[in-house]
């Protein structure tokens, strides 16, 4: 039977910052952002819009009434979660109107959460073939003004149902994956940033990404020749280009080529939205899909996942005959033409204003955000959520 991504949607807020605008404001040499980094614009997260939110609002652009039925089990990826002990994925279930009977649970391990999210829905699914699963990854990358980080900052997530039978991805049986601890990036519970050894982070990320390919080789016989394209966790465009490089120059001239060519188009929605770290690698695999048309069925497309601390994983799947039919390609043109730029000073500003953490009631302006689901504000230290389209 084959278990794999059966839709996939995305959202991000509506407001970017410039990464030329900030690369100036900060003092800095603007080809540093874009071209060292790779960014050209971040997301900006008003205070209305939470991991809780970005998730349920990425999710109503996929799920129909049929989805909400067979969904059985909600499993959110994050690292920017709003509660230490409810699991996020309880409020989008109750967002969304999914299916009473299922299991709702939230996980962590940085940005390989959704990747650890997808592994376990494909052995639910294995067990519960008629089922369906909602895994989510969603977060806000938050270094701080003025940090090493701040470049790599974003907001987005991801929605993906997972089935038999799916109309995008098949995922393959043989995966690869190792886990050692790194102390590379980490949030301590009581910081609202990340603290981060950047160097240290991309040596983990290129030396993961080296290991778990060789064991996937090693595993499933395939080589680089038999893919038509990977895709990388990317907490700047740069960062999977740099892992890359060394693994492909024991290819043929034309399959370097090809990936190198394909790694470019899954970049693109990064890119413009920034590091949103668990949704990140599978915000470059709906790049690659909706903006490489024509990629032919059947052809086998690499995922290589990283979590800091760390994890790391690489696994394969196989386009499906009409996966474009399950794809949300013009829905995701208009959200990017939608966005509205802000400037530095007013990035700033959003970013400073946070949520009270000392119980106090706060009532935010949800008609200043677009966007369908948002946070309404803060009762007896319970958040209000809100789905306009209700
Ligand atoms: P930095 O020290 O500001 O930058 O940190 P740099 O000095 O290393 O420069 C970056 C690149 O820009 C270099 O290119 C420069 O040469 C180039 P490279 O040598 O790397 O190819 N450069 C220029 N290019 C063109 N024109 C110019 C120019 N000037 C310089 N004028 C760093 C950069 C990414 C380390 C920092 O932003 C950071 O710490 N970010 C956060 C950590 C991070 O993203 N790590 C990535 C791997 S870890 C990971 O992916 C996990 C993560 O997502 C978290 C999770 O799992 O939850 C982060």
């Amino acid at each position: 039977m084959n278990i794999g991504i059966d839709k996939i949607g995305f959202y991000t807020p509506h407001l970017y910052v410039d990464m030329n605008e900030l690369a100036v404001s900060r003092d800095i040499d603007p080809g540093k952002f874009t071209i060292g980094i790779g960014q050209e614009k971040m997301a900006v997260p008003p205070v209305t819009q939470d991991s809780v939110t970005l998730a349920a609002n990425a999710a109503l652009e996929i799920l129909d009434d049929a989805d909400k039925e067979q969904i059985d089990f909600v499993i959110f990826g994050t690292e920017t979660g709003v509660d230490s002990s409810k699991s996020a994925a309880v409020y989008v279930h109750e967002l969304l109107g999914i299916n009473p009977n299922a299991r709702a649970i939230e996980v962590k391990q940085a940005c390989y959460g959704a990747t650890a999210a997808i592994q376990m829905a494909k052995g639910h699914i294995a067990l519960n073939p008629e089922s369906k699963v909602l895994v989510l990854g969603s977060d806000i990358a938050r270094y701080g003004l003025n940090s090493s980080g701040e470049a790599t900052q974003g907001a987005g997530a991801v929605a993906l149902t997972i089935s038999a039978n799916p109309g995008i991805l098949a995922l393959e049986e043989k995966s690869a994956y190792m886990t050692a601890d790194v102390m590379d990036f980490w949030r301590p519970v009581y910081s609202d940033k990340a603290f981060v050894d950047g160097k240290l982070s991309n040596e983990q990320y290129i030396e993961f990404f080296a290991k778990v390919w060789k064991q996937y080789k090693d595993k499933s016989g395939f080589d680089l020749k038999d893919f038509e394209a990977i895709t990388f966790h990317l907490p700047y465009t740069k960062m999977g280009k740099k892992a890359l490089k060394p693994v492909l120059a024991d290819a043929p001239e034309n399959v370097q080529e090809r990936l190198k060519a394909n790694y470019q188009v899954s970049t693109n929605y990064n890119r413009n939205v920034g590091n949103i770290y668990t949704g990140s690698l599978y915000l470059s695999l709906i790049s690659l899909l909706e903006q490489k048309e024509d990629l032919e069925r059947g052809s086998r497309i690499g995922l290589f996942s990283y979590g800091s601390g760390a994890v790391g994983e690489f696994f394969s799947g196989i386009l499906q005959p009409n996966y474009r039919d399950y794809l949300k390609t013009e829905s995701h043109r208009n959200m990017f033409a939608l966005r509205k730029k802000v400037t530095v000073p007013e990035y700033e500003a959003i970013f400073e204003e946070t949520l009270p953490t000392d119980g106090s009631t706060v009532k935010l302006d949800i008609e200043m955000d677009p966007a369908k689901i948002c946070l309404a504000g803060i009762t007896e230290n319970m958040r209000q959520y809100v789905n306009k389209s209700k």
